[in-house]
């Protein structure tokens, strides 16, 4: 039997199954079986973002992880970040009870019979050995059960199935594209939380594509309407050639300053300030190269001005050609950035059952080297409806549990897509099918990789 076949026979068992690409079943949002088949086949199999690391700077640093019914701790050791699955080897209680803290000397100690272990998950002391039989006492199985961890954009991601591929070989060019906009030196400005009323797919396919801006965030689209316009509407250019260079550019500008200001960080205050110097420059009157050269000018002027006051940061200009970003790149299944100059977005998605799950937002920018502020510890938990959320993702969360409600009506069968600017849910939703069917990891992996730069993207044929 050839590969496809056997993939076949096993995709028989993927409940709901997606066998249009443009048609998304509904009840994948809200059945219980098919959630159950997630976390059997998906969740343990993929790199999930576990935490920051400039929340474990320290050896003995730790971070808990929890995915599902399942805890990992993430340490910093001697020997570099390590994971390992939270459980005393002795009667199983969790080492820690706390999200973070440090370990101290003297490693993780069990809070019910005092057993140890070191930050490399060795067993420093068990209480009493003489009165255990010794071949339960192997050193090799009294360690800490590891669980795999890489590190990358100044997170450790973890994976629990240990015959998956690296994280590298699913993010694919992703990853070198990022690193040139220097994600490893991100830190974290602020970090918020809710809950939501929806399934975490809906939550995720949120973001997926810039189709909602129009209704959703109506402001955005009122500052540069050409902008979208063009993209969306099928109606004329995104530099808007009835105007002049200077509107065109305060409309850019207007759109800037607003996103700026809906995300909170994602187009950073000081950027938004370097660029209102240059509202005033001369430009060509061609507005499509006055505009092409002012944003030319805006990323240069971004760099030289972060650089002189020592942020890390990258020659936008040229990462721009060379690496170039989309609007939202995604790390399956669960975590997305949000470049825009030199600061990020980053969301991350953890499902809490059928229909509830916990989306998080942290706000990330560079610092100057030794000028870090201490990090976020724990996400500000909010009401998902709360005001104290920026503007945009308050937009963004008011949709996404109507949304959960209406998939339940009757007649409500599918989603439709638009096969060329929908394309990436359609991707990640069969990218989960292949994970539900079993599809070698390899290929999974190669799927992964075609995530990359599709925001707004076509349905892709993903080769199973
Ligand atoms: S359960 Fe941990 S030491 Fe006994
Ligand atoms: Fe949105």
């Amino acid at each position: 039997m050839n590969a496809k076949t056997d993939n076949t026979s096993m995709a028989s068992d993927v409940p709901f199954k997606i066998t249009d690409p443009a048609k998304i079943p509904a009840k994948r949002y809200y059945d219980e079986g098919f959630y159950s088949k997630e976390c059997e086949e998906l969740w343990p199999h993929v790199w999930q973002m576990a935490c920051r690391l400039e929340l474990i700077p320290n050896i003995g640093d730790w971070v808990e992880y929890r995915i599902l019914d399942k805890s990992i701790i993430v340490v910093r050791s001697e020997e570099g970040v390590k994971s390992f699955h939270n459980a005393c080897r002795h009667r199983g209680v969790p080492l820690t009870q706390e999200s973070h803290g440090n370990c101290g000397q003297r490693g993780f100690t069990c809070s019910f019979h005092g057993w140890r272990w070191n930050t490399k998950g060795e067993n420093t002391f068990v209480y009493g050995k003489h009165l255990f039989d010794e071949a339960l006492l192997d050193p090799k199985d009294l360690a800490l059960h590891p669980c795999r961890v890489e590190e990358f954009g100044g997170c450790a991601f973890i994976n629990l199935d240990d015959n998956a591929p690296s994280l590298r070989e699913c993010l694919g060019e992703l990853a070198d594209r990022l690193e040139a906009h220097g994600i490893d030196n991100l830190r974290a400005e602020w970090w918020f939380a809710a809950e939501l009323p929806a399934n975490w797919k809906v939550a995720m396919e949120a973001f997926q594509e810039g189709y909602h801006v129009m209704r959703t965030h109506p402001q955005l689209q009122h500052a540069a309407p050409s902008l979208y316009n063009a993209r969306y509407a099928g109606l004329g250019d995104a530099i808007d050639t009835q105007k002049s260079t200077k509107q065109n550019v305060d409309a850019q500008f207007a759109h800037m300053e607003r996103l700026g200001r809906g995300m909170a960080g994602m187009v950073h205050s000081k950027e938004v300030e370097i660029a209102r110097q240059l509202l005033d420059v001369e430009l060509p009157e061609d507005p499509n190269e006055g505009v092409m050269m002012w944003f030319g000018m805006v990323q240069d002027q971004i760099t030289k001005q972060l650089q002189a006051k020592g942020e890390p940061v990258p020659d936008l200009n040229s990462v721009a050609v060379s690496h170039p970003l989309e609007a939202v790149e995604f790390i399956f299944p669960h975590f997305f950035l949000l470049p825009f100059f030199t600061s990020m977005s980053s969301y991350r998605v953890r499902p809490l059952g059928p229909e509830k799950c916990l989306f998080e937002i942290w706000s990330l920018t560079n610092f100057p080297e030794g000028e870090e502020p201490e990090p976020p510890q724990e996400p500000s938990i909010l009401p998902y409806d709360s005001k104290d959320f920026p503007e945009v993702p308050q937009q963004d969360f008011s949709n996404i549990p109507h949304q959960q409600k209406g998939l339940h009506a009757e007649g409500f069968e599918y989603m439709r897509l638009a096969k060329d600017i929908e394309g990436l849910i359609s991707n990640y939703q069969r990218i989960i099918d292949g994970y539900l069917a079993k599809v070698e990891p390899d290929k999974l992996a190669k799927a992964i990789q075609q995530l990359g730069g599709n925001f707004d993207g076509k349905i892709k044929d993903l080769g199973f």
